[in-house]
């Protein structure tokens, strides 16, 4: 496994496993996860399985110090009180005592409320007094856009160490990913295969041919490249295993150019700014 390391220090891996909806459907999917390599387990308040999740870590032999866990607080539980009370949820939920990472899953917008930068704002007083206090040892966002963070930087006693958006080939955002490296936050990649839509498109399928690899591992390579950490989601131990071998081959700088010029692709059609197109229960 390959690390980066936050700007507090704190080592992430750089593929870690994406549990939504998966733990609903394998409720043991995160034990199997963990014994095929994955050491960084992504999950949500809102997915509803952290009490699964929280024993197959009870179940695994792996140490929780050898483990990176990350949650994250839903958007009707944002505000100083109950984004604490939703974090000693999820830790009660996960049967530990500290998270690695803990993120605010989406951003307030104008069509919730006038006041969504002061929403977002003392949900972040809570994630710093959380990190203060030494129960999570990183805390960022999710889903945020630059006009989102813009406010909450510029009144932050810390900054934010990551943020996790939906990435992939067809869909790289860059204008998120630029004003992230600028602020030295590492990206997440939620939906790095773009739930699979983009593994038939045929350039990453050629690209696939040429390095005598699969279309998930061209795009779970291109993510690496890019410095973002992926969080692929996959049912068996064989795709976990495949998932997590990209790191001894490399993509030339002219495909990564190819790549990130593919037309848009795959795009989940989530906007912080719009109503979700799934029911988000918000
Ligand atoms: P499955 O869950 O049946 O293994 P994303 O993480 O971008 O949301 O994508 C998840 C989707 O990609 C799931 O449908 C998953 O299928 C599929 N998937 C995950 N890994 C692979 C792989 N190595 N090859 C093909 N499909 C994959």
């Amino acid at each position: 496994m390959e690390y980066s390391i936050l700007k507090n220090g704190v080592k992430i891996p750089m593929i870690g496993f994406g549990t939504w909806i998966a733990v609903k459907e394998d409720s043991d999917i995160v034990l199997k996860a963990i014994e095929a390599g994955y050491r960084l387990i992504d999950t949500a308040a809102f997915y509803d399985n952290e009490e699964q999740i929280g024993e197959s870590l009870q179940k695994s032999s792996v140490p929780r110090e050898e483990l990176f866990l990350t949650s994250k607080v839903w958007k009707t539980n944002l505000g100083y009180d109950k984004t604490i009370r939703s974090f000693e949820r999820s830790l009660k939920n996960l049967k530990t005592d500290y998270l690695d990472l803990f993120l605010i899953h989406w951003p307030k917008n104008h069509l919730d409320t006038q006041d969504w930068i002061q929403e977002d704002q003392d949900t972040w007083r809570a994630m710093e007094m959380l990190y203060k206090a030494g129960k999570i040892r990183a805390i960022g966002l999710s889903n945020f856009y630059p006009h989102h963070m813009i406010p909450l930087l510029e009144n932050a006693e810390i900054k934010p160490m990551v943020n996790q958006i939906e990435f992939h080939p067809g869909f790289t955002q860059k204008y998120v990913t630029d004003y992230c490296k600028e602020n030295d936050m590492i990206v997440e990649a939620w939906s790095p295969l773009g739930r699979a839509a983009v593994l038939s498109d045929e350039v990453i399928c050629n690209l696939a041919e040429k390095y005598g690899r699969t279309p998930a591992q061209i795009c779970l390579r291109f993510t690496y490249q890019s410095g973002i950490v992926s969080l692929p989601k996959a049912s068996s131990k064989i795709r976990m295993h495949q998932n997590l071998e990209i790191f001894d081959f490399e993509i030339s700088n002219e495909d990564m150019s190819v790549i990130y010029t593919l037309p848009q692709t795959g795009w989940s059609g989530e906007h912080p700014d719009r109503r979700p197109l799934v029911d988000l229960g918000w």
